[in-house]
């Protein structure tokens, strides 16, 4: 075991910084093995700060000199650590000379300033700046940015930093420079360059209040037939912004650069967001439409950071839900708003309720559970999570909820025109919500420093003589680490009442007419009544509409009353939870059986409500399909105290299988009446008959005929896009036919070899087919286009694996196990963000059958006891292991 236990960073312990930084003036020298870093700070003593002494920041560079208001200063004057430079008693007003050398080539962290394909690209959140030069590398500190950049011209022909270009030129000896200005005061972890052989698609672009931009989409030559989307997504997230919030873009140039060594989706540095190639690069040929919708929502979400994130800013770590939840919840409406139907919103907000049930709920039940504004912290960049991220966006979703569209934009409003350029807290935003709508958000408070899913249980009782239906709501919250115990939570309930007829009925709740088939009921308490009035006739709830709050509701449903809400629910995303818990409770029984050795069978009533589902064409095909995904084997596997995986792969492959064959003829006909020919668009309506027919195809090929092969193969042979021919290729990896899937894995590579986004897929698709064993995934990894060091790569081989493909990864005899632990060992030498992300794969081991358990411990501890481990990884197992 590592001996130095690595530091935790509390929220509690906050001080303010001691010394403001008002100007800082960059100089950088690139040269990929020794790039020379001149930085001049000037600084002045914070009032609000007690201490004297300048604490800067400065991790796996080397200091070659500093000077203090011209003077050199003397080893003796500061003191040097690993990761700190300090200077005691210093002055006021301080300018402070720094020269730093770092080594670019050798960075394989991608944090910092960093090489990838012989270009250099930065990547300064969280905690990248301090990799670059010593400076006060905290969101707090917040300073105007100068920035020189000298490079080799026929190598780097693009320098590129945040703001303006002020001037460029060249520097005779086959060097160039170019000076870069960012008018807004900024905190260092949106700072960024990029020097390199690039080639952009460009456009000036009117906004409302009449001035022009410039917007730039910088790739590599070859990829100029890839950049439309993106660039056409950016001005769809400019004027979003400008009509829903009146938020304007402040600069007068925009960029976005796209890199393929990239450890998220995305960066916001201002005014030159760095993008993941996953997030800009498209076209019909390579991308599919959940790589289309990915980009518009990424481009969106780095656009819409500008003001929340740059503008406003964060005051320290622990508050990165102020900004990640807050524009997650603007990507999301942006999303929905482009679709523009209603259905389309809920299909939308479907998706996100997926999300968070296989990645959020486990999370909160696992040993990583953190509240949305976490209390402490060993390594922040384990806390870029879908707690953060996601949970973070249902607190903001649920303001609006309670306050509507118009009080939200009330209160964001008020949040800008009080902390513009500010860093603040999330205590601020709530305070802004509040204050806008005179509400008092007190209790709401909750939602940030409570950890874990709340549990919603409803009990109901209908009065005929009274004409009355009782609706009782109360809320517990299992214990988290450090939480034993938890107060009730602001639980926004949004509810309807269906008829027999299956319409809504109208609603008064507690003596007051509601205006529409909705009402938001106000859970506060641990237990609260709502009497609905003039109730005529025994009612379905439809409770929890638009999943209005991220908790679990338990109502003890009965199958007819399901089967009710499925067929007439007028709330979409309800209508499909409907049908998620119909499957659910089929799935779970099969499980059982499954464990227990009893022969398997599959209800009527179920396949025929898929069956009128399937053909009722009155719906959207996008939502038909949401409607017949059975839940995940992940999500099966959180509704167990112990997870069986085989059981659980067995009972949901039996009932595809049982579908499959029940609902042969309509599967066929939905299939051909959701072709899309002529020219590919990746409009919703399109994508949906996409994803329908592909589902149907899908369905076909759990246990094909000679003609349902042949259909795929067709399908594979002559799609005009990527979503249909890695649809096909998807389904005859599924097919069981060895010989067909191999032949098609085969051409794919051939024609896509070029294409590293697509052999990414190549890879994935192979890492999650039940049929790959960790045999087969070491033996993708000798294949020539294997690299641990690219994350894309690593992703879609090793973590496809580790999380998508459950029935092969849980092996009795540990394999899985023990070849996780080698890769997170691996990768931690490269790259530890992207090791800790894969470390998390084993968050849920305690829930496993106690065999399975005793080699995941094994593993972990293996990992655990790996000499000069990243706090990264430490951190993630000690907490898998700690109890
Ligand atoms: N702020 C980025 C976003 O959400 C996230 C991000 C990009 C990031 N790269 C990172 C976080 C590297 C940590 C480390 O848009
Ligand atoms: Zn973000």
């Amino acid at each position: 075991m590592r001996t130095d236990s690595p530091q935790t960073i509390y929220r509690k312990d906050y001080t303010p910084p001691s010394f403001l930084v008002d100007s800082v003036e960059l100089g950088f020298d690139l040269d990929p093995a020794r790039t020379i870093v001149a930085s001049r700070i000037r600084m002045r003593h914070n009032p609000a700060s007690s201490s004297r002494s300048i604490e800067l920041h400065g991790e796996h560079i080397e200091l070659v000199q500093v000077r203090l208001n011209g003077k050199v200063l003397k080893p003796s004057q500061y003191k040097l650590t690993a990761s700190t430079l300090t200077i005691p008693k210093a002055p006021d007003e301080v300018e402070l000379d720094i020269e730093t050398i770092l080594a670019p080539q050798d960075n394989t962290s991608l944090s910092g300033l960093y090489v990838s394909n012989h270009n250099f690209f930065t990547q300064c959140e969280a905690e990248g700046f301090r990799r670059i030069t010593f400076f006060p590398d905290r969101p707090d500190v917040m300073a105007r940015y100068t920035v020189m950049l000298r490079a080799d011209k026929a190598k780097y022909p693009v320098l590129l930093s945040n703001g303006n270009l002020i001037e460029e030129g060249d520097l005779g000896d086959g060097r160039h420079y170019a000076k870069w200005e960012d008018p807004f005061k900024k905190p260092s972890y949106l700072f960024a360059l990029v020097a390199a052989k690039l080639v952009c698609q460009e456009e000036h672009f009117k906004l409302a209040d009449g001035r022009t931009v410039l917007l730039q989409v910088w790739v590599e030559e070859g990829n100029l037939d890839k950049t439309d989307y993106a660039m056409q997504s950016l001005k769809n997230s400019i004027r979003w912004d400008e009509e829903r919030f009146g938020l304007e873009l402040d600069l007068d140039r925009f960029m976005i650069v796209a890199v393929g060594d990239f450890n998220m989706g995305a960066m916001e540095n201002k005014g030159l967001n760095i993008f993941n190639t996953k997030y800009v690069l498209a076209n019909p040929r390579v991308a599919t439409d959940v790589d289309y919708a990915g980009i518009e929502a990424v481009v969106g979400h780095e656009y819409f950071h500008n003001w929340t994130g740059n503008r406003v800013t964060c005051r320290d770590w622990f508050q990165l839900s102020l900004k990640e939840g807050l524009t997650v919840f603007r990507d999301q409406e942006f999303s929905a708003d482009m679709i523009g139907t209603d259905t389309g919103r809920a299909v939308t907000r479907i998706d996100q309720v997926r999300t968070l049930r296989q990645a959020q709920f486990p999370e909160d039940a696992g040993p990583m559970a953190h509240p949305v504004r976490p209390d402490s912290f060993v390594e922040i960049n384990n806390f870029y999570t879908v707690t953060i991220y996601e949970k973070g966006a249902e607190v903001v979703r649920m303001y609006q909820t309670l306050v509507g569209r118009e009080g939200f934009r009330k209160g964001m409003d008020l949040y800008f025109a009080r902390h513009d350029e500010q860093a603040v807290q999330c205590d601020d935003f709530r305070a802004a919500m509040a204050d806008a709508n005179d509400r008092d958000f007190q209790q709401f408070e909750r939602w940030y420093s409570q950890a874990g899913t709340p549990v919603v249980k409803a009990a109901s009782q209908y009065d005929a003589a009274a004409q009355t239906f009782t609706l009782t709501l109360s809320q517990s919250c299992p214990a988290t680490p450090g939480q034993p115990q938890k107060l009730p939570f602001h639980i926004p309930v949004t509810v309807g009442l269906l008829g027999a007829d299956g319409c809504d009925l109208s609603l008064i709740v507690d003596g007051v007419a509601a205006e529409t088939n909705s009402v938001v009921l106000e859970l506060t308490q641990a237990e609260q009544t709502f009497v609905f009035a003039q109730v005529k006739e025994a009612p379905v709830p439809s409770l929890l509409r638009d999943f209005s709050a991220p908790v679990v509701l338990q109502y003890d449903y009965s199958d007819a009353q399901l089967l009710h809400l499925f067929r007439h629910d007028s709330d979409p995303v309800n209508r499909w939870e409907a049908g998620q818990r119909l499957a659910m409770a089929r799935l779970l029984k099969l499980t059982a059986a499954h464990a227990a050795g009893e022969t398997l069978s599959l209800d009527d009533t179920f396949i025929e409500a898929q069956r009128a589902l399937l053909a009722d064409d009155t719906l959207d095909a996008a939502f038909r399909e949401l409607a017949l995904i059975l839940p995940s084997e992940t999500i099966i596997a959180e509704q167990l105290a112990q997870v069986d995986p085989h059981a659980i792969h067995a009972a949901r492959q039996f009932m595809r299988r049982t579908i499959a064959e029940a609902l042969k003829p309509e599967l066929l006909a939905q299939y051909h009446a959701n072709l899309t020919p002529g020219d590919y668009s990746p409009d919703a309506l399109s994508a949906g008959k996409r994803a329908l027919k592909n589902l149907a195809l899908a369905y076909l090929l759990v246990a094909p005929g000679k003609e349902e092969l042949a259909l795929a193969q067709q399908q594979f042979d002559s799609a005009g896009n990527m979503t249909d021919r890695a649809a096909a290729l998807v389904a005859l990896i599924h097919s069981g036919d060895e010989a067909a899937a191999q032949a098609a894995l085969a051409d794919f590579y051939r024609d896509f070899s070029g294409e590293a986004l697509v052999v990414d897929k190549w890879f994935a698709m192979q890492a999650a087919a039940p049929t790959t064993d960790v045999a087969a995934v070491r033996q993708l990894m000798t294949h020539p286009a294997f690299t641990l060091k690219n994350p894309n790569r690593a992703r879609s081989l090793i973590f496809s694996f580790a999380n998508g493909n459950p029935s092969q990864f849980h092996t009795q005899d540990g394999s899985g196990y023990a070849f996780w632990a080698e890769q997170v060992i691996a990768l931690d030498a490269l790259n530890p963000q992207v090791a800790a992300r894969l470390a998390r794969s084993m968050d849920r081991w305690r829930r496993y059958a106690p065999a399975l358990q005793e080699h995941m411990r094994r593993a972990l501890e293996r990992v655990a006891a790996k000499k000069n481990l990243s706090n990264d990884v430490m951190e993630v197992v000690s907490k898998a292991l700690s109890n």
